[in-house]
Order: structure tokens, then C-alpha cells, then sequence
């Protein structure tokens, strides 16, 4: 599917074509003269390179065919390149005979072409100047050799493309030089035999089609016989969340409710639609993707896939519903945003925004309030869980369990005879075997519930124990660190039943919450019932009584509150520096209600106010009237190291990567990292390092992708993605500002600013469609193909009245084609590592 996929042996960008030493001709001259009276065959012994080409064919016949049958090759300028680019030996041959090239020093690199005297190959990833050398070898027709060779020096990895500049323009725009195609698509049919998606809003069975609001995503390679192989680059597994959905895009004319209920068929259509997609993927050639129709890998996990619970929540009475007397297994999972993976190969999908889908009336007519518990209130509320509705109204498409499990109201005589504790079954991270589409999902109950973002895995150190960090995202919410009972052992990373493994690291352990101090300190608080102690009463709320582990960890936030944990401004996507271990957590914003000036934190140190040009006038026009948008509007980027780099450790350091600004902000008080035009950002959700399988992840400063899920900058550009080169925490300043409110009144805040961001650490590398987020991405492990969550193209338009076109629009205009969130994949043109 992908377009312009060609393939450049020789990039005359990526080289310095300086001679090496500046030698005069004069002299280069000589050595021709005199290397060839000694070049006669491959045992001379010459380590310097023969250099005569042009000079030898004067020598022989005036044609330049040397008839005797003697060849002659010339290694050419020595090179120097950065990390993953593609570097050519622009050599040269003459004669008749063969040339063949093979490396002699530095890192072992693959060459393409190495029967020519042009080969190419990537270079390595190295974390200082590293020179690499080549012997070109020509063997004439009549035996005899000759040889020169090449040298290359490499430099540790840096970006490599130019920025893209801010638009809205109603698809997917990338740097010059690269390419983007389209992968997946909501609808698409993943089981033989389902029809081609019509997108007009006839289409059924999502449960054999892509999922809407593609999230996180996740490559697993294959080998050829269709095994686990990690390091495939050519097939594997792509593993995404389904969070939400287009909903007006999914009917013909958009969803309906008929005499105050839902139609059975849509409905259906809207709960298959959330979830996980397992799809196949395959490169035909030159990192050209599509993803197989009829693969037995491909799958949809959905709401309706059976699943297991697993650790310490596992059969708690809190756990049992009229479906599931034994609190140990449950109906699916739903609103999958971020996700993780284990070293072991497993997904973890992690439910978000789970609350809103059930029916509780917290205060209207049909509240179950008289019948709940204080404590079941307590938790109730510190939630969310009180829509009148719930999302979709799905409980009122009939009597089918599938329907009325989203009504939570206490209706029976107890617990096992309704669904009120249905919503204790989601808010957890879910473990799954991407590569045995038999094998039931586990929801890990150790990790805690909360509006999980997503579980990212800390560097894995064997001996030590593993650690999972987890972002809670409402305003105000916590980051969360799991660590296992178990010291990581490599082997398990090769075990056959993954599941295994996964009940050994994530069914026993300690979850942690943050607290950040103002000196650049930190602290796990640990929710260990028993440590824990009482949730004060808050307002009308009373005081809440822990009971067991069980209950800590299904009211995971009351616990975290009673322990003092930091309120953080919406805790999205952790990632790990795999150079050394930091862990990286998107604070996407934060309200001006919540983060107000006189509560602000070295950690969450801004209230300002970013002001937006209203709809309807012109963006680019300073005179355009806006609306303040005060608090945290832009959000930003917190990271930590772990005392001792222990991944248990109770203690850490902290700084603040980057500040989301718009560049125009000021320097002194709001665009803290400052940010240019090149590089401006608000809203950062999705977060991820380069795999360290290739040179973007591989060096002493790997990539960092940002993606943002923004609103407040859009007056000024469509959402993004973003390449950086992060440094380390600690490697910036103090910092003391000056927030202001609406009132103007002021207070002044210190923080910790890392380094300062600049072309050379930071560059937008792709902008969406219009209304789109930017969300999932990982790449091949050879990092040449880089893939690319875009979701809800287009959501605030109309069935007939579609506001984005994308991704039919692509290649050239579809006027009326409703929008479809999709994966693209993005190459770089000459091959070469993505973003480098
Ligand atoms: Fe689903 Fe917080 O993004
Ligand atoms: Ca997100
Ligand atoms: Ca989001």
C-alpha cells in the first residue's frame, strides 16, 4: 500500500565529502604511480588504499578496456555519517573481472551490494567518532587482484530530518524524504471471508474487523514459519488498542434511539468495536506493508472475550456478579488506551476511561443510592462511576447480559444478583499472548485500578526485580509503580507459555504510588493494607476503612490518597530511556480548577493562561478574538531515576524534560524548555523510546517520540509527533516563575527545567488530520519502519458532513469519505533508520 517506496543505495546528504588529510593532487598522483607497481595480487601487503583508477585506464588501451583482463577498483573519499543513516562507498571499478568488498575493522555492520564497488550499509550505532573500514577487492579475468579500501566514520546517532512545520492540512504530513502508508484501517476485515468495509455505516461484525480510536500499538515479529522472532523485520504481529469510538460514523445516519433504546444491532457493533486488534503484517519488499486478511494469528479481543482475573483480587466477594459467582473470571475489557510489553512477549492493554460505560444514577431518579454502602459510595464516587446513562446508553438494547451488565444500579437482593460490582471487573492492566489467539486474557489485579494509561516495564536487570509504572489519568491523578515478589530471570524471556511467566512477575508484588518533592526528590509510598491507613473523610465523604489487600487494591486511588501521593497534572504514557533506565511519564494538562495558582508544586509547577483564537476567525490573525484557557493547558514531561538505578527502590530524583508551550509563550514563565517554531507542542499523551535493537535506541541518548492529544494548540496546528534526543535528569537548572491567574494575582513557583530543547534535541517529525490525536507507535527492530497510531479523524463532524476525509483523502481528495482512525507506516526513502 505504501507509495514513492524506493529504495536509494547512495544519499549524497549523509556524508562529508572532505578529503581525508587534504592532500594535494600532486601528490594522490604520485601514490597512484607508485601503489601500482605493487598491487598485483590479493597478498600484497598494502594497508593503504590504492587510489589510481582514472590513471590506471590510461595506461592501458585508449578506450579505457584493459583486454589483458585486468581490473582495477577505487575505493573512493573516505566518509563520515551519523548512526542509522545509510552510508554508500562511492567506489569505482574498471576493467574485467569481479569486485568484491568486505569489512575489515570497526563494528559489524550488513552490506548490501558487496559485489559491487558501490555497497552500502547502515551505520551503527556507536557513542563516539568510530571509524569502520572496507577492502574493495577487483579480480581481473585473468586472475590477477587488486584491492583499496574505505573508510568510514561514524558519529553517535542524530536527528536527520527536517521538521515538518505546523499546519492543518487534512492528512498525514512528514518530513521531505520519507514516505508514509496506510496499514490498518477501523473496519478493515482481519477473517477471511468478511466483506470489505463499506464505511457508509452498514458495515457489522467488528469482532473480524479493526477496531475504532486505534491507541497504543505494538509490534511482534514472526519468523517465516510463523514463531515467535523477535527480531523479524519483515513479519510479525501488530497488536492495538480499540478505545472509543466515532460513534457517528458507525450507522448510516449516525446512532439512534428508538422509544428511549438503543437498537440491539448497533449497539452490538459499538461494544465489538472497542478492544484489541492481533493483526499479521507483511513487508513484500523494500519495508512495503500490508496486513493479511486471513491470518490465523489475526484476533479481536472485545468486551465480550472471555477473561480471567488473576492476584490478590482474584475471587474477592467485590469480584462476584450474577454472571461470575466466583469473582475469578470476566466478560472482556474496554477502553484500551496505552498499553505495555513484557520481555517475555506479552501485551498489557490497559483500561482507561472504563467508568463512564455503566448506568448508576448517582443522583437521578434511578439511583441505586439507598441501597449501596457508604464505603460502596465512597468508591463509587472517587471514580466516576454516576452517569445517568452510560456511555452509548448500551443497558437499554434489551435483556441480554451483554446489554445489561453496563447497568451497575444495585437492583437484587444482593451482589450476586445484579451487576453492581461489574464495574469493580475493569480499571486494570490485561496481559495477553499476542501469538495464541486461544489464550484468555489475564487481568493482573496487583497492578491496582485506577484509569489505567497504560504499564510500562523499567529496564530489566537480571537479579533484580521487575518494575511497572503506570500513569492514572484524570486531573489530578497519581503515577503508580509496581514491582514483583520475583527477581527477573533472562531465561523466562524465551519461556514457551508466556502466561506463566507473567503470573510469576505480575500476580505477586508491591504497588507503589509517587510522591514528588520540592527538592527534586521523591518518594514510593507502598498500598500495603495493614500500612495504609484510614482515607480521611473529604467533605461530605467519610472517612474510608481499608479491609483487605483486595479492597486497596480494587479502591487503589482511596488508598493512594490516604498515603499523600502527589496530585499530577493527567498522568498519560510512561517509557523507559533504555540507555539508562529513567522513566519518562506525559502530564497532558491540567484544568484551571484543579492545578489553581495556590496549588501548584515543583512538579506541577505552571498556572497560566494560553489563550485560543475562538472558532470561526482566523488563527493566523493577532487581532482575533480568544479564550483563556488557564491552568496547565499545555502540559508537560516529568521523568525520574531510581535511587541506585533499583528498579524497587523507595526512592528517586526527578526533573522536568519539557514543558508543552507555544513558542510565542513566555520565555520566563510559561515556554520553560524553550521551544521554537520548529519544535512547539502542547498536550503530550503518547510517549516512547526507539527500540535499542537499532541505532535510534541503541546510543547514550536514544529517541524519544512524543505524540500529543491536544485542544488547546489547535488554533495553531493539528496534533503531532515529535522526535527528541533526551538528555539525563538533572542535566538542566532550577528554575523560580511567576504563575498568574485570572485576577492577575501572582505566586511564584521553583522547579527543575532540564535542558533546554533546540534543533538539534527536538523537531516535530508528523502532523495529523483534522480532529485527529496522534497516539501508538513502535517500529521494526531494525528501526527503518516506523508505525503510527492516527485516531478520531474528524470526530466533531457529521455522518453526512464529514470534517475530515482521512485517510482516503491521503493520496488526493475524497470529498464525503467519512474518516477511519488508522496505522501508517512511515520509511525513510533511502532505507535508512527512521527519525535518524
Ligand atoms: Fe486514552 Fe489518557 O488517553
Ligand atoms: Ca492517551
Ligand atoms: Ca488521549
Amino acid at each position: 500500500m505504501g507509495e514513492n517506496k524506493v529504495i536509494e543505495l547512495y544519499s549524497d546528504g549523509d556524508f562529508d565529502t572532505n578529503e581525508t588529510g587534504n592532500r594535494s593532487l600532486n601528490s594522490i598522483v604520485a601514490e597512484r604511480y607508485s601503489r601500482r607497481q605493487t598491487v598485483k595480487s590479493a597478498l600484497v601487503a598494502s594497508s593503504t588504499a590504492f587510489l589510481g583508477t582514472t590513471l590506471l585506464a590510461a595506461c592501458g588501451d585508449d578506450d579505457g578496456v584493459d583486454r589483458a583482463g585486468n581490473a582495477t577498483v577505487n575505493a573512493g573519499e573516505a566518509v563520515t555519517t551519523s548512526a542509522g543513516r545509510v552510508v554508500a562507498i562511492n567506489g569505482t571499478f574498471q576493467g574485467n573481472g569481479t569486485v568484491a568488498v568486505t569489512q575489515t575493522g570497526g563494528p559489524s555492520v550488513a552490506l548490501t551490494g558487496a559485489d559491487s564497488a558501490m555497497p552500502s550499509f547502515i551505520a551503527p550505532s556507536v557513542d563516539s567518532p568510530t571509524t569502520l573500514t572496507f577492502r574493495l577487492t577487483a579480480t581481473g579475468a585473468n586472475g590477477n587482484q587488486t584491492f583499496s579500501d574505505a573508510t568510514v566514520t561514524v558519529t553517535p546517532a542524530q536527528l536527520g530530518f527536517t521538521p515538518v512545520a505546523k499546519n492543518k492540512i487534512d492528512r498525514v504530513t512528514i518530513p521531505e524524504s520519507y514516505s508514509v502508508g496506510i496499514l490498518t484501517r477501523l473496519g478493515d476485515p482481519i477473517a477471511a471471508a468478511v466483506s470489505t468495509y463499506s464505511n457508509n455505516g452498514t458495515d457489522a461484525n467488528f469482532d473480524q474487523r479493526i477496531g475504532d480510536h486505534g491507541d497504543a500499538l505494538y509490534y511482534y515479529g514472526l519468523s517465516a514459519s510463523g514463531a515467535r522472532e523477535d527480531m523479524s523485520n519483515t513479519r510479525g504481529l501488530l497488536v492495538q488498542n480499540h478505545e472509543n469510538l466515532n460513534i457517528q460514523y458507525l450507522h448510516p445516519n449516525g446512532p439512534t434511539v428508538v422509544n428511549g433504546a438503543r437498537p440491539a444491532a448497533e449497539a452490538i457493533k459499538e461494544i465489538e468495536a472497542h478492544g484489541v486488534s492481533v493483526v499479521e503484517v507483511r513487508d513484500a519488499g523494500n519495508r512495503d506493508w500490508s496486513y493479511v486478511q486471513n491470518s490465523p494469528f489475526n484476533r479481536r479481543i472485545t468486551p465480550n472475550t472471555p477473561v480471567v482475573f488473576n492476584g490478590p483480587v482474584r475471587g474477592s466477594p467485590l469480584l462476584r456478579t450474577v454472571a461470575d459467582p466466583t469473582g475469578t473470571v470476566g466478560t472482556g475489557t474496554i477502553n484500551n488506551c496505552a498499553n505495555g510489553h513484557t520481555n517475555w512477549a506479552t501485551n498489557l492493554t490497559c483500561e482507561e476511561n472504563w467508568a463512564f460505560y455503566f448506568r448508576r444514577d448517582n443522583s437521578g431518579a434511578g439511583t441505586d443510592n439507598a441501597i449501596r454502602t457508604p464505603r460502596e459510595l465512597t468508591g463509587l464516587r472517587r471514580y466516576g462511576i454516576n452517569s445517568s446513562t452510560g456511555n452509548y446508553l448500551w443497558s437499554t438494547a434489551g435483556n441480554d447480559p451483554v446489554f445489561q451488565r453496563w447497568d451497575a444500579r444495585a437492583k437484587g437482593a444482593g451482589p450476586l444478583e445484579d451487576y453492581r460490582y461489574e464495574p469493580n471487573k475493569f480499571g486494570w492492566v490485561v496481559e495477553f499472548d499476542p501469538y495464541n489467539p486461544q489464550s484468555a486474557p489475564r487481568k493482573r489485579t496487583a497492578l491496582g485500578r485506577i484509569a489505567h494509561e497504560g504499564a510500562w516495564l523499567g529496564k530489566l536487570t537480571p537479579g533484580q526485580k521487575v518494575a511497572v509504572y503506570q500513569g492514572d489519568d484524570s486531573r489530578g491523578e497519581y503515577l503508580y509503580k509496581f514491582v514483583s515478589d520475583a527477581n527477573w530471570a533472562a531465561a523466562d524471556a524465551q519461556a514457551s507459555d508466556r502466561l506463566a511467566i507473567g503470573d510469576k512477575y505480575l500476580d505477586t508484588g508491591t504497588l507503589y504510588v509517587a510522591r514528588f518533592d520540592q527538592d527534586g526528590t521523591g518518594t514510593w509510598l507502598p498500598l500495603v493494607f495493614g500500612q495504609v491507613p484510614n482515607r480521611p473523610a473529604v467533605g461530605s465523604t467519610p472517612e474510608y476503612v481499608f479491609e483487605s489487600q483486595a479492597d486497596v487494591l480494587i479502591n487503589t486511588r482511596l488508598a493512594a490518597d490516604a498515603v499523600g501521593a502527589t496530585p499530577m497534572d493527567r498522568p498519560e504514557w510512561t517509557a523507559t530511556n533504555p540507555a539508562n533506565g529513567e522513566i519518562y511519564l506525559t502530564l497532558t494538562n491540567n484544568s484551571a480548577s484543579v492545578r489553581t495558582l495556590q496549588n501548584t508544586d515543583a512538579a506541577n509547577p505552571r498556572h497560566y493562561n494560553d489563550p485560543k483564537v475562538r472558532p470561526g476567525f482566523d488563527d493566523s490573525d493577532p487581532n482575533s478574538p480568544t479564550s483563556d484557557q488557564r491552568g496547565n493547558p499545555n502540559g508537560h514531561i516529568i521523568r525520574l531515576r531510581e535511587n541506585g538505578d533499583n528498579p524497587a527502590a523507595t526512592s528517586f530524583n526527578w526533573d522536568i524534560y519539557l514543558f508543552g508551550a507555544n513558542a510565542t509563550a513566555s520565555l520566563a514563565n510559561v515556554n520553560l524548555s524553550g521551544l521554537t517554531d520548529i519544535n512547539d507542542f502542547s498536550s503530550p499523551d503518547g510517549l516512547w523510546f526507539s527500540r535499542p535493537t537499532n541505532a535510534a535506541g541503541a546510543g547514550q541518548r536514544p529517541l524519544a517520540w512524543i505524540q500529543t492529544d491536544d485542544g488547546a494548540f489547535t488554533d495553531v496546528t493539528f496534533n503531532q509527533m515529535l522526535a527528541g534526543l533526551p538528555g539525563r535528569v538533572g542535566d538542566g537548572t532550577t528554575r523560580t516563575i511567576t504563575n498568574t491567574n485570572a485576577s492577575g494575582e501572582t505566586e511564584q513557583q521553583t522547579t527543575i527545567v532540564g535542558e533546554q530543547a533546540s534543533a538539534a534535541n527536538l523537531r516535530r517529525f508528523l502532523i495529523g488530520p483534522n480532529e485527529a490525536e496522534i497516539t501508538g507507535v513502535d517500529s521494526t527492530p531494525d528501526g527503518r519502519t516506523l508505525f503510527v497510531g492516527i485516531q478520531h479523524p474528524g470526530e466533531d463532524g457529521e455522518p453526512d458532513d464529514p470534517s475530515s476525509n482521512w485517510p482516503a483523502n491521503q493520496d488526493g481528495p475524497a470529498p464525503g469519505a467519512r474518516p477511519r482512525s488508522a496505522v501508517v507506516f512511515v520509511t525513510k526513502n533511502d532505507g535508512g533508520v527512521v527519525g535518524l
